[in-house]
C-alpha cells in the first residue's frame, strides 16, 4: 500500500467535486487499515463510496479510501441467512449479488449509490425499507485505541437517516464489515410504497418476486434520480422534515395540496422535495450547478462546480423554505 501526495478526490465523490487531498491511501484489508492507523499521528479522513458528502475545501490530512472487498454468508435458521460484506463493497453490486443467491430483504434498496460500510451511518432507506430492517451487526475500528468492536442493531441507535455513527460516536469509528440478516426463502415483499405498485403494474407483473421489485425500483430511480456517473449528485440533499400535526393543519389552509406521511399520533413528515418545488427551485440552474429538474430534493453538479457554491445554494434553499413555510429542513449530506 502506497501513500500518495496531492491527489484529486474528484473520482472518489459522487458529486464529482474537485478538491485535493494532502495524502491519500487506498486500503484493501482491515489488517492494512490497522497498520496504517498505528503509524498515523494525525486523525485520518475516512472515505467510503463518497456518495453522501459535499466537499467544499481541500483535505489537509491523510485520506483513507476504504476499498476492502469480500462477501460471505452462513445459514442462520431455516428461513434466514447472515450475509457479511466488507466495507468497500459497492452497495448496489452487493444487492445484485444477494438477488443472484435468492436472498431477500434489500431489493427495495436497489441502485442506492455508495458502499456497504457507509450504509449504516445514515441508515440508508428507500421505497418503504431501511437498512435497520435487515441489519444484524457491524464491526468497526475505534480510531483512537485501534481496537475492534462489534455493534448490534441496538448499539447503532438507528433512526430516519440517523445512527450513533452520526451522533454520539461521530468520527470515532471506521466500519470494516456489515452483517445483514436476509431471507433465504418465504421472502416478505414490500410493495406498498405507491410508486412500486404503479411500476409493477406498468411492467405487467402481477406476482412480484424480489428480482422484479428490484427491477421496478431501478426503473423508478432511473426515471427521476440523476445517475452520478453522468451528473454529479449525492441523492437527497435534505431530509424530509417532521413537524407537528397542528402546524401541518395550519399550513393546509394556505397550501391545501401539501402532502404528508404519518409519523405518530402527533407528528407528520412532509416531503422536502414538495416544499423545494413549491418554493420555485425545481430545475433552477446557476451556471454549472443547481436543483435537479425531476426531483427537487437533489442538488446537482453539471460540470466542475465548486462545492462551496453548492453549499451556499443549499443554505439559501433552507432559508427560503423557512421563510415561506416556517419549516426547517436539515441537510442529509455531510458538508466537509
Ligand atoms: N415531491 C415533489 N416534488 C419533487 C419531489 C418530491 O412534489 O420534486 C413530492 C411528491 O409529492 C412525492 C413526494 O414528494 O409524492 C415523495 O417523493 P419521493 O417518493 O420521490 O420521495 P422523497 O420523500 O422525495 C425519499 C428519500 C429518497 C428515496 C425516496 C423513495 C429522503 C430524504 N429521501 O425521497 O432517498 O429514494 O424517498 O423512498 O428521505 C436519498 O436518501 O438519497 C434518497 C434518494
Amino acid at each position: 500500500m502506497q501513500i500518495q501526495e496531492n491527489i484529486s478526490l474528484k473520482p472518489y465523490n459522487t458529486f464529482g467535486i474537485e478538491v485535493i487531498a494532502k495524502q491519500f491511501a487506498s486500503v484493501s484489508s482491515t489488517a492494512q487499515l490497522l497498520s496504517i492507523l498505528n503509524n498515523c499521528n494525525e486523525k485520518p479522513f475516512v472515505l467510503g463510496g463518497g456518495s453522501n458528502m459535499l466537499l467544499t475545501q481541500d483535505i489537509d490530512a491523510l485520506v483513507l479510501h476504504i476499498n476492502t472487498k469480500g462477501i460471505t454468508f452462513k445459514h442462520h435458521d431455516d428461513k434466514h441467512v447472515l450475509v457479511t460484506a466488507q466495507a468497500g463493497e459497492n452497495w448496489h453490486e452487493f444487492v445484485l449479488w444477494c438477488l443472484n443467491q435468492n436472498f431477500g430483504g434489500i431489493e427495495n434498496l436497489s441502485l442506492i449509490p455508495g458502499n456497504i460500510g457507509t450504509a449504516p451511518i445514515q441508515n440508508i432507506g428507500a421505497y418503504g425499507v431501511e437498512l435497520k430492517d435487515v441489519f444484524h451487526s457491524c464491526q468497526a475500528i475505534h480510531i483512537e485505541s485501534k481496537s475492534l468492536k462489534t455493534f448490534t442493531k441496538e448499539d447503532c441507535k438507528f433512526g430516519y437517516r440517523e445512527s450513533v455513527f452520526k451522533q454520539d460516536l461521530k468520527g470515532q469509528y471506521i466500519i470494516t464489515e456489515v452483517t445483514l440478516c436476509l431471507t433465504s426463502n418465504s421472502h416478505q415483499l414490500k410493495t406498498s410504497y405507491g410508486a412500486i405498485t404503479d411500476q409493477l403494474e406498468a411492467m405487467k407483473i402481477s406476482t412480484p418476486t424480489i428480482s422484479s421489485i428490484s427491477d421496478a425500483v431501478i426503473a423508478i430511480r432511473e426515471s427521476k434520480l440523476p445517475d452520478p456517473k453522468k451528473i454529479g449528485n449525492s441523492g437527497s440533499f435534505f431530509k424530509n422534515p417532521v413537524i407537528n400535526k397542528e402546524q401541518y393543519e395550519q399550513l393546509l389552509i394556505n397550501f391545501p395540496n401539501m402532502p404528508c406521511y404519518k409519523v405518530s399520533q402527533t407528528q407528520v413528515k412532509v416531503p422536502a422535495g414538495w416544499l423545494i418545488e413549491h418554493a420555485g427551485f425545481k430545475g433552477k440552474t446557476l451556471g454549472n450547478y443547481g436543483v435537479h429538474k425531476k426531483q427537487a430534493l437533489v442538488l446537482v453538479n453539471y460540470d466542475d462546480a465548486n462545492g462551496q457554491d453548492i453549499f451556499e445554494l443549499a443554505k439559501f434553499i433552507q432559508k427560503t423554505i423557512f421563510r415561506l413555510f416556517g419549516i426547517t429542513i436539515d441537510m442529509e449530506v455531510n458538508v466537509i
